[in-house]
């Protein structure tokens, strides 16, 4: 079982780190499995403490992934980390263990503080749908263009079905940046 999430990182200085991550459930524990290079990775390691925001605001997803990182945030309860203002619940994560990996190092956390802050108000398919472009658009690099249309058209049903203002925003920031991925390959490298 994967859920996703908004995940918040400290480096040593305390610089907040925003990040959509999906947390692998492994019976009373988190795991966080962050690719290599990236900055989560880098401030896990600086700071071993990490905050699970479970937030409806598929801005968050899509925006972290265009560009967008400026959420607010207010200090975490337990842990040296962040809470992402918005959040419906977070969890407050420390880490226990560590395996070691070339390409996806594991961090297997605890939960040692949980909260809820709004009521969770039901399934939304447009949400489902811009967190499902927000990993199309993580993958950009390695997909040939036909999927990621045909995959974005099949999306967009669920948009222009059941969306609302927050779900249309994240989603025009998704469609712009495969847009300026797409030109830009076909512009050739060197234009
Ligand atoms: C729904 C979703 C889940 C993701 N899960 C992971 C993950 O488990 N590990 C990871 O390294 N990146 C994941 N990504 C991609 C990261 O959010 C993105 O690459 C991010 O920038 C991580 O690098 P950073 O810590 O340097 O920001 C996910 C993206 C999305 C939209």
């Amino acid at each position: 079982m994967i859920r996703e999430a908004i995940v918040t990182t400290q480096d040593r200085a305390g610089a907040v780190h925003v990040a959509p991550i999906g947390l692998i459930e492994e019976g009373e524990h988190l795991v966080i499995a962050p690719f290599r290079p990236s900055r989560t990775l880098d401030n896990l390691r600086e700071n071993p403490f990490a905050v699970a925001n479970y937030t409806d605001d598929v801005r968050v997803f899509a925006g972290c992934l265009t560009g967008r990182r400026a959420w607010s945030t207010r200090p975490a309860t337990k842990v040296a980390g962040a809470v992402l203002d918005g959040a419906l619940a977070h969890a407050e994560l420390s880490v226990v263990g560590v395996a070691e990996d070339a390409v996806r190092p594991r961090f297997r956390c605890a939960v040692v503080h949980e909260a809820t802050h709004a009521p969770f108000r039901g399934f939304n398919r447009a949400q489902a749908a811009v967190v499902e472009a927000a990993i199309l658009v993580s993958r950009l690099h390695m997909l040939p263009f036909d999927r990621i249309e045909r995959e974005t058209a099949y999306l967009k049903i669920a948009i222009d079905k059941t969306a609302g203002p927050r779900e249309r925003e994240a989603w025009d920031w998704l469609i712009e940046k495969i847009a300026a991925h797409r030109a830009a390959a076909q512009a050739g490298p060197g234009a």
